[in-house]
């Protein structure tokens, strides 16, 4: 557990939100943070979302323990009750998150029957009473996800009320995923698919608000998509093409940062991803609990299907571990020059 510095309510801090991946139930767990970490040490990464109910009445070591490594990371939140919200805040402040995030727009059904999630956009003000008791909680960033709409409620004014009502609790930042979500009819999987992307609304609404930090997410799967979405917005948050192709990572920062794509050195992750799964394991943690993350590292390189293949049939094994990396990496041919157009998913091998 990190302790945090003691700061004033008033010296909040501004995370960089340029690149961020998004937190993704089941898949941003700590492991997997720390992969993406050692892929892009920029990036802002946030966890799975937590309810409150389960900081103030779970295991919260195991809900909330994170490795240093992971900094900047962000705890994200669901919950719909001010002072319950705060005080899983309160209880989750000797961990040392960089930030909070409150979850507005989630549309699972667990998450409806708990009145939180994507079904809040529909009470600002109690949004806006949730967020202002997070910040008195505490002294690091405050900041929602949201969508652009829910159900019939669609339009624009929507989003600028739920906006501009939210933002009276003193939050500015907003990571808005360019599509609505449909309650009532459209499981989780349809809602991240069937509405359509409206980047247009995302781009209107920074236009509206040069005083929010306005950060797009949804469907952004190449370095031609985030710098387009930079030039429209402060930032971009990428979900699912983050973790079924984590070798692109560094040329999505870049993109995002506005440089030229680095060149990733094989050796150096393949050598730290062994020594994180033996640390691990010694801890009990099995070896298959971080190499599920790790499938698609390489996709798109010659052997890569041969890499995903040979984790996938013996990660479960008890004796998994670093040497299993390196027969998986035998499979891989050696790194060669890219195309200039998919600059950036060159590896070194070490
Ligand atoms: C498996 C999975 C789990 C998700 N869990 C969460 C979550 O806990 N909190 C949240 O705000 N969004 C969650 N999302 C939504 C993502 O954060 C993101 O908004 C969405 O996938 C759109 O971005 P993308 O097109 O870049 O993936 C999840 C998405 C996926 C695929």
């Amino acid at each position: 557990m990190t302790q945090v510095p003691e700061k004033s309510v008033d010296a909040i801090n501004r995370n960089d939100h340029r690149f961020a991946v998004a937190p993704m139930m089941d898949w941003t767990d700590r492991h997997c943070r720390w992969f993406h970490r050692l892929l892009v040490p920029e990036a802002l990464l946030f966890t799975e979302m937590v309810t409150s109910g389960a900081i103030l009445h779970g295991d919260r070591a195991r809900l909330l323990d994170f490795d240093p490594a992971e900094h900047p990371v962000v705890l994200q939140l669901g919950g719909a009750e001010p002072e319950a919200v705060a005080e899983a805040v309160r209880l989750a402040e000797p961990w040392g998150y960089d930030g909070y995030n409150l979850n507005c727009g989630c549309p699972s059904d667990r998450v409806q029957r708990g009145r939180f999630g994507a079904g809040l956009m529909r009470e600002p003000e109690r949004v806006r009473d949730v967020l202002a008791a997070m910040r008195s909680a505490t002294a690091r960033e405050v900041s929602v996800k949201c969508r652009i709409g829910v159900d019939d409620c669609e339009d624009e004014p929507f989003l600028e009320r739920f906006v501009a009502t939210c933002a009276r609790s003193g939050v500015d930042t907003f990571i808005v995923h360019a599509r609505k979500a449909w309650l009532a009819g459209l499981s989780p999987k349809e809602n991240r698919e069937k509405p359509p992307l409206r980047y247009d609304v995302v781009a209107r609404l920074k236009q509206r608000h040069p005083e929010l930090r306005i950060v797009l997410n949804g469907g952004l799967a190449g370095p031609d998509a985030v710098r387009a979405a930079m030039a429209r917005v402060d930032g971009v948050m990428v979900g699912r093409a983050a973790y079924h192709d984590p070798g692109a990572l560094p040329a999505l920062v870049a993109a995002a940062h506005g440089r030229p794509a680095p060149v990733v050195d094989d050796g150096r992750v393949l050598a730290a991803l062994a020594a994180y799964v033996e640390a691990r394991r010694a801890e009990g943690v099995p070896a298959a609990a971080v190499l599920r993350h790790v499938l698609g590292l390489f996709r798109g390189r010659p052997g890569s299907r041969c890499w995903r293949r040979v984790l996938s049939e013996r990660m479960r094994e008890p004796d998994a571990g670093a040497a299993l990396l390196h027969d998986a990496a035998g499979a891989l041919a050696p790194a060669r020059p890219e195309p200039s157009g998919r600059a950036g998913r060159g590896h070194a091998t070490a």
